[in-house]
């Protein structure tokens, strides 16, 4: 596999997609991982689909993030607007530079909440989103219109990070813009497991495939 790549606006490993056009999987790693992290993943959801995994620009304590935050939960939520655009931004760019259609987010944690926020703020940036342990990004977001576009949020029922309450406030934010949402609660905490593996194949195989 190639060298991470400092030739767009964001760090990023790209892997070329195969024969069969599956769409693209844009992966988007969680507080401490960076471009490498979900690489495994996406190969294994999608199999010969391209991949672009792009790595959080802001830091904390020396680990990757997509957006900086107050506390644990708390979000600095004038920069969630500022890096979710930057990463629409690094969407088209790569769009463009790798021959790419437009892509399906897979964000775990933190990159599961930015994807949430480029969806509310640039509607048209992804093709659909699988959001692992998302949490709201946005406690006001603007009017959005996903059309009907496909998301699949999934949270854990015994997650210390996102309660119940913050996750179903987000599924009725993606409904009220228009998502095609599939929200599944797991048996599980924040960590990402064999369930999130199986449902997000799927439901990638039944809402793109
Ligand atoms: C965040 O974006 O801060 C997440 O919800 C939690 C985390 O990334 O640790």
């Amino acid at each position: 596999m190639d060298l991470p790549r400092n030739d767009l606006s964001m760090i990023h490993r790209f892997v070329p997609g195969g024969a069969d056009g599956a769409a693209p999987l844009l992966l988007l790693h969680g507080t401490g991982g960076d471009e490498n992290d979900l690489l495994p993943l996406g190969g294994l959801l999608s199999p010969g689909a391209a991949l672009v995994s792009p790595r959080g620009r802001v830091l904390e304590n020396g680990m990757p993030r997509f957006f900086r935050r107050l506390a644990e939960g708390v979000f600095d939520e004038d920069d969630v607007r500022r890096r979710a655009l930057e990463l629409g931004d690094f969407v088209t760019e790569a769009r463009e530079h790798h021959g790419l259609d437009r892509p399906i987010a897979v964000g775990f944690s933190n990159g599961a909440n930015i994807a949430a926020a480029l969806m509310m703020l640039a509607p048209d940036a992804l093709a659909g989103a699988i959001l692992i342990r998302a949490m709201v990004p946005l406690a006001e977001p603007p009017e959005f219109d996903l059309s009907a576009k496909p998301v699949l949020l999934l949270s854990g029922g015994m997650d210390p990070i996102v309660p119940a309450e913050n996750a179903a406030r987000l599924a009725r934010q993606l409904q009220a813009g228009g998502a095609a949402l599939t929200h599944e609660t797991l048996p599980t905490g924040h960590g990402l497991g064999q369930m999130d593996l199986t449902i997000a194949r799927e439901w990638l195989a039944a809402s793109f495939g």
